[in-house]
């Protein structure tokens, strides 16, 4: 469809129709999604540690940022966003009733094929005869207009109706602080090839590598900077042990998670190293080293050990404490981390 053809359909009473995930020309970002975005910022952090690292994947830039254009009366039903990925949304003009829903059984889950069941059981309800679905679930109703702004953490299940016309910006991004959820989110979408998602990032892998590779940029940097930093605050970082522990999960069994790892400087490499029998570039190679450092020092081996698993239902530390939102104790990590590689 072109954008014409989308423009006179909006005075098409018979038509109802919407333009999903258009990349924006000007990168459009909100500022306070800077002290958010631990992923896409891990590129930058590292652009000068790694030779052969010269390409971003045009996946990451679409995921930054993102316009949807919907005529009114859309209906976009129960999803939770692709890749363990959180969401921001601006809504620009119009109205969107956004909807949060969360599985009634969530609550008493403790492992991973109970979590899958639970959404399972929502996703595949059918409708009663007036059309109403939602009874295996609770909801919270947002009525947003221009200017309101929504923040979803990863895996956050929701559908949106969009009563007038509407222009909505937004954009994903991943934090240090809700990777536990990023690696429930991305091992469901594994587990369902795809099917409670809207889209794939295959860049996503490679990212969370970068995330843990970047982590010795971060180190503790004493008392002065550290007085700095509550002016920018985007190098202040405090680390739990569910998300660490997610962390070195997802780097270290990309294969457990969808989409398949795709990174688009390797092919370059191997043409310039034929023969060589590397599989991934300098940085992949020193998150794993990052990996096994931080689950030797950190004794997160138990945790990361049992997944993937043969037995999903073998106790699974995502649903310690409180739950799979709680992120576990605060870890003092900087001691362990190695040294970055070579410039
Ligand atoms: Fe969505």
């Amino acid at each position: 469809m072109t954008l014409k053809e989308f423009c006179d359909g909006t005075r098409d009473n018979q038509r109802i129709q919407c333009v999903l995930d258009s990349p924006t020309l000007d990168g459009e970002v909100l500022p306070f999604v800077k002290f958010l975005d631990d992923g896409h910022t891990a590129y930058n952090r590292l652009h000068t540690h790694s030779a052969w690292r010269k390409h971003r994947s045009l996946d990451v830039q679409k995921a930054t940022s993102w316009v949807l254009i919907h005529q009114g009366l859309y209906h976009t039903y129960a999803h939770h966003d692709s890749d363990g990925y959180s969401t921001w949304t601006q809504v620009l003009s119009g109205y969107k009733f956004w909807v949060i829903l969360r599985p009634k059984s969530y609550d008493s889950d403790t492992n991973r094929n109970q979590l899958y069941d639970s959404a399972n059981l929502y996703m595949e309800q059918t409708p009663k005869k007036d059309g109403f679905y939602g009874q295996e679930s609770e909801r919270t109703l947002i009525y947003a207009g221009p200017g309101d702004i929504i923040v979803m953490a990863p895996g956050t299940f929701h559908e949106v109706f969009t009563p007038v016309p509407s222009v909505t910006i937004g954009g994903h991004l991943y934090s240090y602080n809700a990777l536990h959820l990023t690696e429930l989110s991305r091992s469901l979408d594994k587990k369902t090839d795809e099917k409670f998602t809207n889209t794939s990032h295959p860049s996503s892998t490679l990212t969370v590598a970068l995330m843990l590779a970047a982590l010795p940029l971060l180190k503790d940097k004493g008392m002065f900077f550290c007085i700095f930093i509550l002016f920018y605050l985007n190098y202040c970082i405090v680390l739990h042990q569910k998300p660490l522990a997610a962390l070195c999960r997802m780097v270290q069994h990309p294969a457990a998670y969808s989409p398949p790892f795709q990174d688009v400087d390797f092919p370059a490499w191997k043409l310039w190293n034929k023969g060589s029998k590397k599989k991934t570039l300098e940085d992949f190679e020193f998150a794993n080293k990052v990996a096994n450092s931080l689950i030797k020092n950190l004794k997160l081996s138990l945790t990361v050990q049992h997944y993937p698993s043969k037995n999903p239902e073998k106790p699974d530390f995502i649903f310690d404490g409180l739950g799979f939102h709680d992120p576990g104790d605060m870890v003092e990590w900087s001691f362990c981390v190695p040294k970055l590689m070579s410039k």
